[in-house]
């Protein structure tokens, strides 16, 4: 049965039979969906220290308490309102926002809904084994935190497909628990998606770069002249910010605990041989992550890019530090592969809205890396990480047919097989992560070898708190 009480809301949904009778065809089939995709092994038993967003208030969406997985309360919250809201950008700039999807952008914005929506589940089957190998009872909770938020994330686009897209967002709210990540016949959407995230340095990795591009792309679709497609991704920028902390701290942990290793080895030790990460592995899962999430902000030069901007439906992150928000004349210089090499040529910047935002967060990657850097100047080690070229293995956009090395230099397709394993992930790599990885730390406040503890816990709790209880 639908019910307020069950789904914690602020959309008028006791009063909104029409948003009720879609839930209750769709609500069953989540839970389904949740129970056979999401977290393998803890569905039944296990209960977790979990917050719900219970309102948009900030005590509201800081709720916490014990649930079983499959009881979470998803819920449908919309940022507050904003007074006398006007369109920020792109042709209609000034006129006042829709409340209602215009016919004429109705394929658009369902497609750019539907896209944000399927990312949602698909991290969730991504996802779904890691509890198995987890580091620690914290980071176990933390990983089911990031799951049924992004499964909130899920019921916020369906909430948007129902109520503005009649029968048409409907079939796309049940198509979104049809595909399956990494599925042959029925895939997700983007590539990203699709790949499996098999150990913890993948998943912090993940929601290190990967749930940074779903900031990207909250950022511009809370933009958007349709106000309830953008109150809906301001209220989720604020469960994403948490997913990122948990893969920046989670990479800086790991780093803190190679360094330590590093050190009591005397330095000339493999750290492989005490049971750490390597620093060349770190690195080479930055490389993978990093390149597969600028894919997800597509091409360079992109007429979709160009009209979403222009008819008001996605704008550009932070769009108000903008002066410009028409840019009917402007050009954005971009490096065009040409013959042998590059050649910097003029685009018109609507044209270049991928690339706009992609700069954005390439910015936002930066600061997250100079961060993890601190731990190694903390312990006086010369070592760095960093981000590769933004041209290195690349799948989407002009660079996909072409290769270039972590530097940015070309590279010979005979050069790239030769050596792309020195710069990504090799099986032996993912290998000596799952040996390491295939006994899970289960015990309250003791932590993996190759991780260090967090330096608080979660909510104020203490660090061998007992995030997940097993029931008897
Ligand atoms: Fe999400
Ligand atoms: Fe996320």
């Amino acid at each position: 049965m639908i019910s307020a009480e069950k789904i914690p809301n602020n959309v008028g949904l006791s009063s909104n039979k029409r948003l009720q009778r879609a839930l209750e065809h769709w609500q069953p089939q989540y839970i389904q969906w949740w129970k056979d995709m999401g977290p393998q092994g803890f569905q039944d038993y296990h209960q977790v220290y979990v917050r719900t967003a219970i309102s948009v208030d900030p005590s509201g969406w800081a709720h916490f308490e014990y649930v079983k997985l499959p009881e979470y309360r998803w819920g449908i919250f919309l940022a507050d309102p904003v007074h006398d809201r006007r369109i920020g950008f792109g042709d209609f700039f000034g006129q006042p926002v829709w409340q209602e999807v215009p016919g004429e952008f109705r394929n658009q914005l369902r497609r750019l809904i539907v896209t944000q929506g399927d990312t949602e589940p698909a991290s969730v089957e991504q996802q779904r084994w890691l509890g198995q190998r987890c580091p620690s009872m914290y980071d176990l909770r933390n990983l089911f935190q990031v799951n049924v938020e992004e499964g909130r994330h899920l019921w916020a686009m369906v909430y948007l497909l129902h109520s503005y897209f009649g029968r048409d967002g409907r079939d796309e709210a049940e198509e979104l628990l049809a595909r399956q990540s990494g599925n042959r016949d029925k895939p997700r959407i983007l590539d990203a998606f699709n790949e499996p995230i098999e150990n913890w340095l993948d998943f912090f990795m993940f929601t290190m770069f990967t749930d940074r591009d779903g900031k990207s792309q909250l950022l511009s679709l809370s933009e958007s002249s349709l106000d309830p497609l953008s109150r809906t991704t301001r209220f989720m920028l604020t469960e994403e910010a948490h997913h990122m902390f948990v893969g920046e701290t989670g990479i800086a942990r790991i780093v803190e605990r190679t360094c330590q290793l590093l050190k009591e080895s005397g330095f000339s030790e493999d750290v492989r041989k005490v049971g750490g990460i390597d620093i060349p592995t770190i690195q080479k899962f930055i490389n993978l992550w990093f390149s597969l999430s600028l894919d997800l902000h597509g091409n360079e030069i992109s007429t979709n890019a160009a009209s979403y901007f222009g008819n008001g439906l996605k704008g550009r992150a932070q769009e108000e530090k903008f002066d410009d928000h028409h840019i009917g004349e402007a050009y954005y210089e971009l490096d065009v592969p040409e013959g042998q090499g590059l050649e910097r040529k003029q685009i018109p910047m609507r044209s270049a809205m991928n690339e706009v935002l992609r700069d954005w967060y390439v910015g936002d990657c930066e600061a997250g890396v100079v961060r993890w850097n601190k731990v190694f100047e903390r312990h006086g080690m010369s070592e760095r990480l960093r981000l590769p070229d933004r041209k290195f293995n690349r799948g989407i956009g002009m660079f996909r047919a072409l290769h270039f090395d972590p530097n940015g230099a070309p590279v010979s397709e005979e050069e790239w097989e030769r050596r792309r394993y020195e710069w990504l992930p090799s099986a032996a790599d993912r290998d000596y992560l799952l040996s390491i990885m295939s006994r899970p730390v289960y015990e309250a406040g003791k932590f993996a070898n190759y991780i260090a503890p967090p330096l608080r816990g979660v909510n104020r709790m203490p660090i061998n708190f007992e995030y997940v209880r097993t029931e008897a």
